[in-house]
C-alpha cells in the first residue's frame, strides 16, 4: 500500500463535516458547559489502557472541545482516510515508507509474542531475537563487572556516541528509569559535534573503565563518526595499543563495512535492519546503553509495554482506539481550529527529557508538505511540538498557554507513585496537586464576574480574566516503570502515525534534513584555510569571512 486512495485530506467528506461543525457549533463549544451538560462525558470521553503486566494507565480526552458529533466526524475521517488500512500494512512489513521504498518495522522489534513478522517475504524474528540475545549476553556481562577493560577492571561508565534518534530515545529513557539503574554504573551521551559536549563528558571518565557504544544506523553521521574518532584518539592516548580497543568500543549500526573500516571488530556491532527508522530506533540494538543500563529484564518490560499498545492499536475498534483519538484530536485543532503548536508538560523530573524525545518523533515524521500523490498538501500539518516538566514549566511559559493569544492544545502526563516519596510524599502531593489544578484552570478559566467580585480594580480586571476553555489530555499512569514509558512511547508513536495517515504524508523520511547537511560539507571545507569566500550569497559569506577573521 503505497498511496492513499486519496490525495488531498480537506477534499474528504468527513473533513467538510467537520469544517461545518466547527463554524457552527465547534469553535464557540464549551467544554465547561459539556461537563454541566452531561454528568457521563468523563465515561465517555476517558479510556483506561491495561499493561501487560496488569498495571493501568489513564487517558482522559475529556477537558477536550469535543462532543459525541465531533468524535464521530473523526472517527469517521479516520475511517476515509483509510487508517486502518495504512495501520494493517505498517503491521504487515509493507513498504509504506514509499520514498525510500522501505517497511517500516519497529514493531518487530518489541514482538515479545515472537509471532512471525515478515519483511519481504521473510520473518525478521529470529534475527531480532538473535541480536536481543546478543545484548542480554553483553549487558550481563558488563553489569557483573564480567566484561573488563584492557587493565582487568570492571566498566563504570558507558559512553553513547549517536545523534537524532541514535541520542534521544537513549537519552530519555535512561533519564526516565534512573531509578531501575545499576549503582556504580554511569551512562553518558556524547551527540553534538560542538567539541565541548564530548570533552565535557570525558572529564568524569577513566579509559580504563569506559565503555564507548558508537550508535549510528548509517555509520556515516559527520558528527557520530567524529566524535567516535576524537574518542578513540583519547581512548589510545593512555591505551596506546589498538588491540585494547576490541575492549572499549562496540558499534550499533545496520553498515558492517562501515563499523569494520572505523576500527571496531565486527563481533562487537549489535546490528538492526534498515526497516528500522532513526527515531523509531530505541526499541533495536540503539537501545544498548538503556539495557546496560537498567538490565535486560527490564529492557525487555520496556518493550513489552511498548507491544501491549501495539496490540491495543490494531485491535480496538478507532472509537475507542486511544492514539487513534489522540491523533485525531490534533488534527482537528491543527486543522480547524488553526493551532501551530502543542505542548507536552511531565509533571515528572525523571521524564524532562521526553518533550525533546517526541520533538524527533513527531517533527521529523509529520513536518512534511507533499502527500502521499506526490501533490503539495492544501492544510497544514505536523505540530511544533515543545514542553519542559512541570511545575518548571508554570513558572515559565505557562503565562502564555493561560492567557495568550494563541491555543495551545496540551498533555500533562504525571504518575501516582513518585519514585521518591520524600517528606513523607508531600512533594509528590504537590507536584500531583499543580497537575490537577493546572487543567482544571486551563479548562474552567476564570470570568469577568469572578475577578470583579474578588474586588479587582477596574483597570486590572482584564488582566486577570483568564478565558479558559484551553484543551488539555491528562495522561494518568500509576507509576513510571520500564513497561509504562514503553506504553507511553509507543502511544505518541502511533498518535504520530494517526496524524500522517490523515494527513496523507509520509511520516517515516526525512528528506529536509538533508540539504542543510550537504552545504555544511562544502562550507567546512571553505573554513580549512583563510581564503577570502565569495561564492555564497552576500549574508554567508560576510559571516563566514567574520568568522575566519574572529577564529
Ligand atoms: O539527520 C537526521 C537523521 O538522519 C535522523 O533521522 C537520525 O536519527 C539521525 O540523523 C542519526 O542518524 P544515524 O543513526 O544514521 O547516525
Amino acid at each position: 500500500m503505497s498511496s492513499a486512495s486519496f490525495s488531498q485530506a480537506n477534499e474528504l467528506p468527513a473533513w467538510k463535516t467537520l469544517q461545518s461543525i466547527y463554524d457552527t457549533e465547534g469553535k464557540s463549544l464549551s467544554v465547561k458547559e459539556q461537563f454541566e451538560k452531561d454528568p457521563e462525558r468523563f465515561n465517555k470521553f476517558s479510556h483506561t489502557f491495561k499493561n501487560h503486566d496488569g498495571s493501568e494507565i489513564l487517558f482522559d480526552f475529556s477537558k477536550n472541545i469535543i462532543n459525541d458529533d465531533i468524535k464521530q466526524a473523526l472517527v469517521k475521517l479516520a475511517k476515509e482516510a483509510n487508517v486502518e488500512q495504512l495501520r494493517d500494512a505498517f503491521f504487515k512489513g509493507e513498504h509504506i515508507n514509499f520514498t525510500e521504498d522501505r517497511a517500516v518495522y519497529h514493531v518487530a522489534l518489541r514482538n515479545q509474542s515472537n509471532v512471525p513478522m515478515k519483511v519481504d517475504g521473510q520473518d525478521v524474528m529470529p534475527e531480532v531475537n538473535s541480536v536481543l540475545e546478543h545484548m542480554k549476553e553483553f549487558s550481563n556481562q558488563v553489569r557483573s563487572g564480567e566484561w573488563k577493560g584492557y587493565t582487568g577492571k570492571a566498566i563504570t561508565d558507558i559512553v553513547n556516541i549517536g545523534i537524532g534518534g541514535s541520542d534521544l530515545g537513549p537519552v530519555m529513557v535512561t533519564e526516565a528509569l534512573k531509578a531501575y539503574a545499576q549503582k556504580g554504573l554511569n551512562v553518558h551521551f556524547v551527540s553534538n559535534i560542538d567539541g565541548t559536549h564530548i570533552a565535557e563528558e570525558l572529564r568524569h571518565c577513566d579509559p580504563e573503565t569506559t565503555l564507548f557504544l558508537v550508535a549510528s544506523k548509517t555509520f556515516t553521521t559527520a558528527e557520530t563518526t567524529t566524535n567516535a574518532n576524537s574518542a578513540k584518539k583519547w581512548f589510545l592516548e593512555k591505551a596506546k595499543d589498538e588491540s585494547h580497543i576490541a575492549k572499549h568500543f562496540v558499534a550499533l549500526s545496520t553498515n558492517a563495512d562501515e563499523v569494520a573500516k572505523f576500527g571496531i571488530d565486527t563481533k562487537n556491532m549489535f546490528g538492526f535492519e534498515n526497516w528500522v527508522g532513526g527515531r523509531y530506533s530505541v526499541w533495536s540494538a540503539i537501545g544498548l546503553s538503556v539495557c546496560l543500563y537498567i538490565g535486560y529484564d527490564n529492557f525487555v518490560d520496556f518493550l513489552k509495554g511498548a507491544e501491549a499498545v501495539d496490540k491495543h492499536f490494531t485491535s480496538a475498534p478507532l472509537e475507542e482506539n486511544i492514539p487513534v483519538l489522540g491523533g485525531l484530536l490534533s488534527v482537528w485543532y491543527n486543522n480547524f481550529f488553526g493551532a501551530q503548536t502543542h505542548l507536552v508538560a511531565p509533571f515528572d523530573q525523571y521524564l524532562h527529557r521526553f518533550p525533546a524525545y517526541l520533538q524527533q518523533l513527531s517533527m521529523e515524521s509529520n513536518g512534511k508538505s507533499v502527500t502521499r500523490s506526490n501533490e503539495f498538501v492544501k492544510y497544514s500539518t505536523g505540530s511544533i511540538l515543545f514542553g519542559e516538566p512541570a511545575t518548571n514549566s508554570q513558572h515559565s511559559f505557562f503565562q502564555l498557554v493561560h492567557q495568550g493569544t494563541k491555543l495551545i492544545p496540551a498533555d500533562f502526563i504525571l504518575a501516582a507513585q513518585s519514585q521518591n516519596p520524600i517528606e513523607n510524599n508531600l512533594h509528590q502531593r504537590m507536584l500531583a496537586s499543580n497537575f490537577f489544578a493546572q487543567a482544571e484552570a486551563l479548562m474552567v478559566g476564570k470570568p469577568q464576574e469572578t475577578v470583579k467580585a474578588e474586588g479587582a480594580p477596574d483597570n486590572l480586571v482584564p488582566h486577570k480574566i483568564f478565558l479558559g476553555n484551553r484543551p488539555t489530555t491528562s495522561i494518568l499512569a500509576q507509576k513510571i516503570t520500564p513497561a509504562a514509558l514503553g506504553s507511553l512511547i509507543a502511544y505518541y508513536e502511533h498518535v504520530t502515525f494517526t496524524e500522517g495517515a490523515v494527513w496523507n504524508i509520509n511520516s517515516f523520511d526525512q528528506w529536509g534534513v538533508e540539504l542543510g547537511k550537504v552545504l555544511a560539507k562544502v562550507i567546512g571545507k571553505e573554513l580549512d584555510n583563510k581564503d577570502k569566500i565569495e561564492s555564497h550569497d552576500q549574508s554567508t559569506n560576510s559571516l563566514i569571512n567574520q568568522f575566519k577573521n574572529w577564529a
